[in-house]
């Protein structure tokens, strides 16, 4: 099995460059089949969720060239079937943007119901599948888990209210009604910067997307979307965890390809904690000289502190001074990684959306497992900043949405690497080099 092994306990220094972001490429990666023709896209991250999505892209048909280590020419000119593979499309959530993608150009999508990150909660689609029908598509979920959408005559714009606010939903009525009859205007929108790329990239295409980033989005639906290039925004949760990586361990880095206004909640936050931030126009300078301070957080969607970001805050309060309160306020269950960071010396008790983090003077090293994606982030950070060598185990879950995770800390002075362990060895512990 792929472990990392980290020999911790050294403060953090040098220099890190942010990729592209996550959130916003498994987004605009199915929003290139809407278009006529075919779309560059710069700044894509290398990570297992986007390859992912290109092969389930190429299954459909669409051409996918990788013209370098970050840029990608997409060509839905020959798109065939509107089915995907149920193996391919279990592996990610984000695979439901397809039916979004599907229904807005070719009226119809067979797409597996979702995978992605089990924190331990549900995660419904009722949002999705009430923007679906308000658009007039028939919505079905039929045996073998598949998501049946039907518009036989076609998308109309309608004006959608939202329950909850929901990114993944605002994503994928956004693809579906750019291509409609008429005026969609989503109220109670979610505002995250990934959404705002998303709009901004189908603009480029020639829609007509208004408003994104607040509350209220309002789509006119045009005939059709032609190519065209867009480079990604860099990856806010990404930079974040390098932010918290160096408040647990201490030092000093500068973190470059990032747009400060979108790290503001994290750096404000830091800010009490003791972290010291100096923004530049695309870089943030972090450094934490000094003890850790205990701070509260309460995770909202954007502009509020984001949800991506609890684990690996957590982890850095383990080491504060004092007591901090955590409030998950968007997902129902979100702290199962806690219990791997009890097996550190971590002292938190989680009640519900809850968690109280009692500061410690010292983690120390544990074989630790990564849940999903940032619980693996948050595993990282923690034997970066524990005394001793910890395997961290299940790296795909990190490895999904962290491009070079590895060589970007070794990069910061950190002494980690990943390694083949067969499981019956996880009790010896290799020696880190
Ligand atoms: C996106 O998930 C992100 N994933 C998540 O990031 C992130 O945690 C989340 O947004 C919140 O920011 C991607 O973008 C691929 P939601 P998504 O719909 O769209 C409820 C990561 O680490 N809800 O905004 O699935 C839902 O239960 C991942 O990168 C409904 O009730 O999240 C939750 O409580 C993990 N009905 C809340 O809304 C719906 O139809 C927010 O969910 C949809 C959602």
């Amino acid at each position: 099995m792929t472990k990392y092994v980290i020999n911790g306990g050294k403060r953090l220094n040098g220099e890190v460059t942010i990729s592209g972001a996550k959130n916003a490429a498994v987004a605009i990666i199915p929003a290139a089949l809407l278009v006529d023709g075919s779309c560059r896209i710069e700044n894509v991250p290398k990570i297992i969720d986007v390859t992912l999505q290109m092969e389930i892209l190429r299954e459909l048909g669409v051409s996918v060239r990788l013209l370098n280590a970050t840029t990608v020419e997409l060509d839905g000119e020959c798109v065939q079937d509107a089915k995907v593979p149920y193996e391919l499309m279990r592996k990610i959530r984000a695979s439901y943007y397809l039916i979004g993608a599907l229904l807005g150009k070719y009226h119809h999508a067979e797409v597996a119901m979702p995978g992605g990150c089990n924190f331990g909660g549900i995660r419904p689609i009722d949002q999705h599948i009430k923007g679906f029908e308000a658009l007039g598509a028939t919505v079905s979920i039929r045996e073998g888990g598949f998501i049946h959408a039907d518009a036989p005559n076609g998308l109309t714009g309608a004006h959608i209210y939202f329950d909850v606010v929901s990114v993944g939903a605002t994503i994928n009525i956004m693809l579906a009604a750019v291509l409609a009859k008429g005026m969609t205007i989503i109220e109670n929108a979610a505002k995250e910067p990934h959404i705002v790329d998303l709009a901004n990239f189908l603009n480029a295409m020639g829609a007509d997307v208004k408003g994104a980033g607040t509350d209220v989005i309002k789509i006119r639906g045009v005939e059709r979307l032609h190519g065209g290039t867009y480079s990604i925004i860099p990856d806010q949760i990404e930079a974040g965890t390098f932010m918290a990586a160096v408040a647990a361990c201490g030092g000093q880095a500068l973190i470059k390809n990032v747009i400060p206004k979108h790290l503001e909640c994290i750096t404000c936050k830091l800010a009490e904690m003791g972290v010291e931030i100096t923004e530049f126009d695309d870089a943030v300078l972090v450094s934490r000289m000094g003890k850790l301070l205990k701070t509260n957080i309460k995770t909202l969607p954007y502009p509020g502190f984001p949800t991506d970001m609890q684990p690996q805050m957590t982890t850095a309060l383990c080491l504060a001074e004092g007591t901090s309160i955590i409030t998950e306020g968007v997902w129902d269950n979100r702290y199962r990684y806690t219990e791997e960071l009890a097996r550190m010396g971590a002292n938190i008790h989680v009640d519900g959306k809850i968690a109280v983090v009692e500061g410690v003077s010292e983690l120390t090293a544990a074989p630790v497992r990564a849940y999903d994606l940032r619980a693996g982030a948050a595993m990282v950070i923690a034997g970066l900043a524990a005394k001793g060598t910890t395997q961290v185990e299940q790296v795909t879950n990190i490895e999904r949405g962290y491009e070079n995770l590895v060589e970007k800390f070794v990069g910061l002075g950190a002494d980690m690497f990943r390694a083949e362990i067969p499981d019956s060895d996880s009790a010896t512990m290799p020696v880190a080099k």
